[in-house]
C-alpha cells in the first residue's frame, strides 16, 4: 500500500512551514479516486451528503449509518488519501459515551483516520474525550449547519468585534481541547484572519476568504453537479451538469431517431 503523506502531526507542521492545502468534501469511491489522481491527499466524508447526494434540505437527517456506508466507500478507493468522517447531527455533545462509540466506528469499521464536529467552546469537553482515547479531531466552527434552524438560516458568521471575539474564543477552546485542524464555514475574511493567527492548528476556509491556512470545497459544487447552487464564495471548475444533461438529451433523441443503438452496439449470433 502506498505511504500516506498527510498524518496528524503533519497538520501543524503545514501551518509553521506556511504550506497551503486543500481539502475536497466528497462521499463516494469515483469522485475519490479523482481526487487523488488530481493531487489532494486530505478528503471529508461530509454530512453535507443529505444536501448534495440524498435530496435534502438540510443535513439534520443523515445518521451514522448513512455517514459510515459513505466513508467507507471513500476509503476502499483513496488508499493514500487521509480521511475525515463528519460526525452527523446528535451522534455527539449529547452523551459523551455515546460520542465515543460513534466516533471510533469510524475509525475502527470505516477506515477514516479522523472526526470532524461542529461547534465551539460548548463541546470542548467532548473533544477532549474523543482526543484523549486516539480518536483524531477536526473542528468545525463558524455557519455550522447542523445549528441551521437555530442561526435562521446558513448566514455569515465573525461580523463585528463581539462575532469576532466569540469566534477567536471558540477556536482557542477547541486548540486547547486537542483538535489538529478548524474548518472556518461562512466568515468574514477580517475574523477568519484574526482565527488564523490566533491559533497553531491550521484554519481550513470555505466561504471564509483568503487569509486561512487551507481551502475546502465540495466536490460536486466544485465540478457543477448542482446547476442551482451558486453562492459567491464558490468557484465552479467545471459544468458536469451541463453536461449530463446534454448527454441525456442527446441519448433521448438518438433512441426517437433510431440512431442508438447503431451496428457497432449490437451483437450476432455470428461474430
Ligand atoms: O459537510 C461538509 O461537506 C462540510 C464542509 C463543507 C466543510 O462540512
Amino acid at each position: 500500500m502506498p505511504a500516506r503523506a498527510v498524518n496528524v502531526p503533519w497538520f501543524r507542521e503545514a501551518k509553521k512551514k506556511g504550506e497551503a492545502f486543500t481539502v475536497l468534501s466528497l462521499y463516494e469511491a469515483w469522485s475519490a479516486r479523482i481526487a487523488e489522481e488530481a493531487g489532494v491527499r486530505i478528503l471529508l466524508v461530509g454530512d453535507s451528503l443529505a444536501t448534495s447526494i440524498q435530496g435534502h434540505e438540510t443535513t439534520l437527517s443523515v445518521t451514522m449509518d448513512d455517514m459510515v456506508y459513505h466513508t467507507k466507500a471513500v476509503t476502499r478507493s483513496a488508499v493514500r488519501s487521509f480521511v475525515i468522517a463528519d460526525m452527523p447531527f446528535l451522534s455527539y455533545g449529547v452523551d459523551e459515551t455515546d460520542a465515543v462509540r460513534n466516533a471510533g466506528r469510524f475509525l475502527s469499521e470505516a477506515g477514516a483516520h479522523a472526526v470532524k464536529v461542529e461547534g465551539g467552546a460548548e463541546i470542548a469537553g467532548v473533544v477532549s474525550r474523543l482526543v484523549e482515547r486516539g480518536i483524531p479531531v477536526l473542528g468545525h466552527i463558524g455557519m455550522t449547519p447542523q445549528h441551521y434552524l437555530r442561526i435562521g438560516g446558513y448566514r455569515v458568521q465573525g461580523r463585528g468585534e463581539p462575532g469576532a471575539k466569540r469566534l477567536v474564543a471558540d477556536a482557542k477552546a477547541l486548540e486547547k481541547a486537542g483538535v489538529f485542524g478548524i474548518v472556518l464555514e461562512l466568515v468574514t475574511e477580517e475574523t477568519a484572519a484574526r482565527v488564523t493567527k490566533t491559533v497553531g492548528v491550521p484554519t481550513i476556509g470555505i466561504g471564509a476568504g483568503r487569509k486561512v491556512d487551507a481551502q475546502i470545497l465540495v466536490f460536486h459544487d466544485l465540478v457543477g453537479l448542482n446547476t442551482s447552487f451558486a453562492p459567491n464564495f464558490l468557484k465552479r471548475y467545471a459544468e458536469l451538469g451541463e453536461d449530463a444533461t446534454s448527454a441525456v438529451k442527446q441519448f433521448l433523441a438518438d433512441v426517437s431517431s433510431g440512431k442508438f443503438p447503431s451496428e457497432e452496439n449490437v451483437f450476432h449470433n455470428n461474430p
